[in-house]
């Protein structure tokens, strides 16, 4: 029976929200800044360990930010992961810099070090080194850092973490957006946790915290009147939304507990269909699991991905297709994208994935449901089966 509709990561109200927000009315400090966005911000540099940290009003102008204060600029290029939403390459095009993609890996989903390792060479022969790479970690799952890291100091390039997608992921035990020299998250409405629209920027040095403050208050210098020597932005988060930020991280670990608990459930669940498998997990990595992915085999699942959403569609439950991979967007025609392997990896996940729903206020029952559903689907279409 249909439970009314399950979406894929609906946001998740913990209760406590409302009290946060009701103080800015209460001191009317309702805009911009004030105490909720200083205590968000003193919460999350102490729960991820960032040494500085800066809220702003969504990721995109995180890595924004991220970019202008490593002066990328027109006739640069920055390397990023082509498998993941526009957003993470978007704001390489507002500076006027040219996106290079690198192909996702087999193992890990996220950026290929061995297609990383091919384009910095190339590039360096040409003298065109990217002013930046932005790695994105795509549905909480944790990238290959150490290797990817190791070749960015090499070739001397600053690292950026797009961990949008994964607050709480961990690698060998340190999280996710504080391990390159910067790092990103949203809190967006369908991300782990939300302020409905919000982001930050992680960094390890304080002067690039100071660079994105001032960037992000329309570049006013401190002067007595209005002055500008350069041309700002509008980018901080409002005192309002770090109130929902503020409810929101007393419940950050229990959201992510639900939303392992839900990746587990799915794992025994299809555990034992042959063509299905799960999203991989690297070694000395911990994902959040903001989305359970599955991928399936179509020598064995005679139904496409795109198929299978319409009919879940049909039966009330959301799941949904797998990036499309950036290099293949129209917005970024005629970008290169450096592959390892013959066949493009992302292009295959692209086709063979599909995200669950995998929301922390998601009951057992609806999951059931879910899985009840897609095991019809995937056990009717099987290749092998016997009629
Ligand atoms: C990987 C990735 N990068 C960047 C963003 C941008 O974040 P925001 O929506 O807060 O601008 C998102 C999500 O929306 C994302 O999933």
């Amino acid at each position: 029976m249909n439970e009314g509709k399950i979406f894929l990561s609906p946001p998740h109200m913990g209760g406590t929200e409302q009290h946060y927000v009701n103080g800015a009315f209460k001191t009317n400090w309702i805009a911009p800044l004030g105490a909720n966005v200083d205590s968000f911000e003193q919460k999350m540099k102490h729960y991820t360990k960032a040494e500085h940290v800066l809220a702003l009003n969504s990721g995109t102008a995180a890595i924004h930010l991220a970019l202008l204060t490593l002066g990328v600029t027109r006739g640069d290029t920055v390397f990023c992961s082509t498998l993941t939403f526009a957003a993470s390459a978007n704001p390489i095009v507002y500076v006027g810099a040219e996106p290079v993609f690198i192909d996702s890996d087999e193992k890990s989903w996220n950026m290929c070090p061995i297609a990383l390792g091919n384009a910095m060479e190339y590039a360096a022969q040409r003298n065109r080194l990217p002013k930046a790479v932005i790695v994105v970690h795509l549905l909480g799952l944790v990238a290959d850092l150490d290797t990817i890291q190791s070749i960015c100091d090499k070739y001397d390039v600053p690292l950026i973490e797009d961990a949008a997608e994964s607050l709480g992921s961990t690698y060998k035990n340190q999280m996710t957006g504080t391990l390159g020299e910067m790092g990103i998250y949203s809190f967006n409405g369908n991300k782990i946790i939300t302020t409905s629209g919000g982001g930050m920027l992680l960094s390890k040095k304080e002067t690039t915290r100071k660079k994105a403050f001032k960037l992000a208050t329309q570049a006013k210098e401190q002067a007595m009147f209005y002055l500008h020597k350069k041309i700002g932005y509008n980018y901080r988060l409002s005192n309002v939304l770090a109130g929902i930020g503020m409810g929101q991280m007393e419940v950050l670990d229990s959201h992510i507990a639900k939303r392992q608990a839900i990746f587990k459930r799915y794992e025994t669940a299809f555990s034992e269909i042959d063509g299905v498998s799960m999203m991989p997990v690297l070694a000395q990595t911990v994902p959040n699991c903001w989305l359970s992915a599955i991928r399936l085999d179509f020598e064995k699942i005679a139904l496409s991905t795109m198929e299978i959403v319409q009919r879940m569609e049909a039966v009330g439950v959301e799941v949904r297709m797998m990036w499309n991979p950036l290099h293949l967007q129209p917005s970024f025609a005629g970008a290169e994208c450096y592959q390892a392997h013959e066949q493009n990896v992302s292009e295959q996940l692209f086709q063979e994935v599909l995200c669950l729903p995998s929301g922390s206020s998601m009951s057992e029952s609806q999951q059931a449901y879910v899985i009840k559903e897609l095991l019809a689907q995937l056990l009717a279409n099987k290749v092998d089966r016997e009629n």
